[in-house]
């Protein structure tokens, strides 16, 4: 398997995955306009030039990063994909000097296996919501907030 940043030739095939996930209510959708934005955000997963999984983490403020979309093709869970790549957005976070990255997921038990805990996603910065106004559950939003330990010990409130 072949960990790697993304490239725009990616963009399709995360969108397509992304989008079958969110039609199962798994996950929020996401346009191919806002994949493309943030293409350099991405990490992807690669087996024999097919794409398997992805990943992104979106730096908000000072030391402030979310960990977002990450999706492994149906065909490839529970082998490890999904927690090596978001290992991988941590490590990216870590070089970056950001020890604050939280989730917003449906995914509690994955992310708790990747390290992170709840926390009431009142105590994230104001920052965080800005993109939430596209979302189409917003301003009810129902996903859990998640942040890495090292995250979970600071106070979210001075970002
Ligand atoms: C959630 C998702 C990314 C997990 O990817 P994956 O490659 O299957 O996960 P991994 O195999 O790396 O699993 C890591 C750990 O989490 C556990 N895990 C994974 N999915 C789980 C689930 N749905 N329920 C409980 N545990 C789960 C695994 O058993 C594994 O535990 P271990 O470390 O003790 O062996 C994948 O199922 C997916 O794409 N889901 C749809 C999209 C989505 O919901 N993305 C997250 C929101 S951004």
């Amino acid at each position: 398997m072949l960990y790697r940043k993304a490239i725009l030739r990616d963009v399709e095939i995360i969108h397509l995955m992304a989008n079958d996930y969110a039609s199962e209510g798994k996950m929020l959708p996401r346009s191919l306009s806002s994949l493309y934005e943030n293409i350099r955000d991405f990490l992807v997963a690669e087996e024999d030039g097919l794409l398997l999984g992805a990943g992104a983490l979106h730096v908000l403020w000072d030391n402030l990063a979310e960990v977002r979309t990450v999706v492994v093709h149906a065909g490839h869970v529970r082998k490890g994909i999904g927690k090596r790549l978001v290992g991988g957005l941590l490590e990216e976070a870590k070089a970056l000097g950001i020890s604050k990255v939280f989730t917003l997921t449906y995914q509690q038990p994955f992310f708790e296996k990747c390290g992170f805990c709840v926390i009431d996603k009142e105590t994230l910065p104001q920052k965080v919501w800005t993109d939430c106004v596209n979302c189409p559950k917003f301003p009810n939003c129902d996903e859990i907030c998640m942040v890495t330990d090292s995250g979970g010990s600071v106070n979210f409130a001075s970002s």
